[in-house]
């Protein structure tokens, strides 16, 4: 081969690899980073952090709270902010859905959060991304492992009541059905179990459980999983024909601390919800994994990173797809 063309071969191969770099590159514009705000909004996560932080102080509940919105957020046609539209006259949002209503909080929070970083950066940071940010300051406030959020969602201009009533699990759910609503979403068995360790903050209202106390199943007797003294408690705590929205936390133990003691509790089967109870209860990879985990935390830390990672992924919209609210509220605001 002469010098001629083999300096026109390499030409032409320099050629191919541009092209597949631009590709690539191209390509990876649909995708989250976590570089995302650096330039745009240097300041967007110190803003949400301090936001929350301050909350926290009047509310030991709100990272757990906040941690949820993102979950409801991201199984309901993807991680687009759709929790947080309100209903309109003309427009029907998910507060309403079985899982949210009287339940999922800290809108007001988010709403803080949100006029903050339109002071400092107009029209810039999604109500997606707010609630993904917000997730992972939840844990590491509480305690918990921190990760690298990626960024880059934009906000949906509709939301699915439907689809909140259909596509976020039920507290009554047996480990199949847990598992086939995670993997509808892209997430294992593991993620499954995984992310379920997030019971390790926050509470739940008695209507969420109270079928377990006194008429499990319509036999008429209370689940025969649960540990009698906790039954006992709940049972105080939750009478028949009470309060429906009393609150007891879903981990007894240490309710307001990101570790590993959800785990524990669903051992010595003290599992606030029959979806926490059924992890451990049923045999399989559900049960070897709640005994992983309640052995070792650095386990449950680092594959909660990995998992809540893949649940922040879900259908995102990117690019030009969607929107940036200016009020998490509202549509096109
Ligand atoms: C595995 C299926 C799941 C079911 C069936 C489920 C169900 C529930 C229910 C019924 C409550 C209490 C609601 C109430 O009574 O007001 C709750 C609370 C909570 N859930 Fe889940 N959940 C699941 C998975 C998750 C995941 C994946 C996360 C986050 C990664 C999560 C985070 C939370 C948090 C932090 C709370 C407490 C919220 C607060 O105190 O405001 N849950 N969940
Ligand atoms: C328990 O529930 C079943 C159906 O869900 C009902 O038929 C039965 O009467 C209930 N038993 C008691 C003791 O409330």
């Amino acid at each position: 081969m002469g010098r001629r063309s083999e300096g026109a071969m390499i030409w032409r191969y320099s050629c191919i690899y541009s092209l597949l770099l631009f590709m690539l590159v191209g390509s990876s514009r649909a995708q989250l980073m976590a570089s995302f705000y650096d330039k745009s909004c240097p300041k967007a996560q110190a803003i949400v952090k301090s936001v929350i932080q301050q909350a926290m102080q009047k509310d030991s509940r709100i990272g757990a709270s906040l941690m949820r919105l993102h979950f409801h957020d991201c199984f309901v046609n993807g991680c687009d902010g759709s929790i947080l539209l309100d209903d309109t006259s003309s427009f029907t949002g998910e507060k309403t859905a079985g899982p949210n209503l009287n339940s999922a909080r800290g809108f007001d929070v988010v709403d803080n959060i949100k006029s903050q970083l339109e002071s400092a950066c107009k029209g810039t940071v999604s109500c997606a991304d707010i609630l993904a940010i917000a997730a992972r300051d939840a844990v590491v406030l509480d305690g918990g492992p921190s990760w690298t959020v990626q960024l880059g969602r934009r906000d949906s201009t509709t939301a699915s009541l439907s689809t909140a009533n259909n596509d976020i699990p039920s507290p009554a759910s047996t480990v199949s059905q847990l598992i086939s609503k995670f993997q509808a979403k892209g997430l294992s068995t593991q993620d499954m179990v995984t992310l379920s360790g997030a019971h390790t903050i926050g509470q739940a209202r008695c209507t969420s459980f109270s079928s377990r106390l006194y008429n499990f199943s319509g036999t008429g007797k209370p689940d025969p999983t649960i540990d009698k003294t906790f039954l006992a408690t709940l049972q105080k705590q939750c009478p028949q024909g009470g309060n429906a929205n009393q609150l007891q936390p879903l981990d007894l133990v240490t309710p307001t601390n990101f570790d590993n003691q959800y785990y524990k509790n669903l051992q010595a089967r003290k599992g606030l919800l029959n979806s926490d109870e059924v992890l451990y209860s049923t045999s399989g990879t559900t049960n070897s994994l709640v005994i992983s985990y309640a052995g070792n935390q650095n386990t449950f830390f680092s594959n909660f990173q990995s998992a809540i990672i893949k649940m922040g992924n879900i259908s995102p919209l990117t690019g030009t797809k969607g929107q940036i609210r200016k009020n998490c509220r509202a549509v096109g605001s």
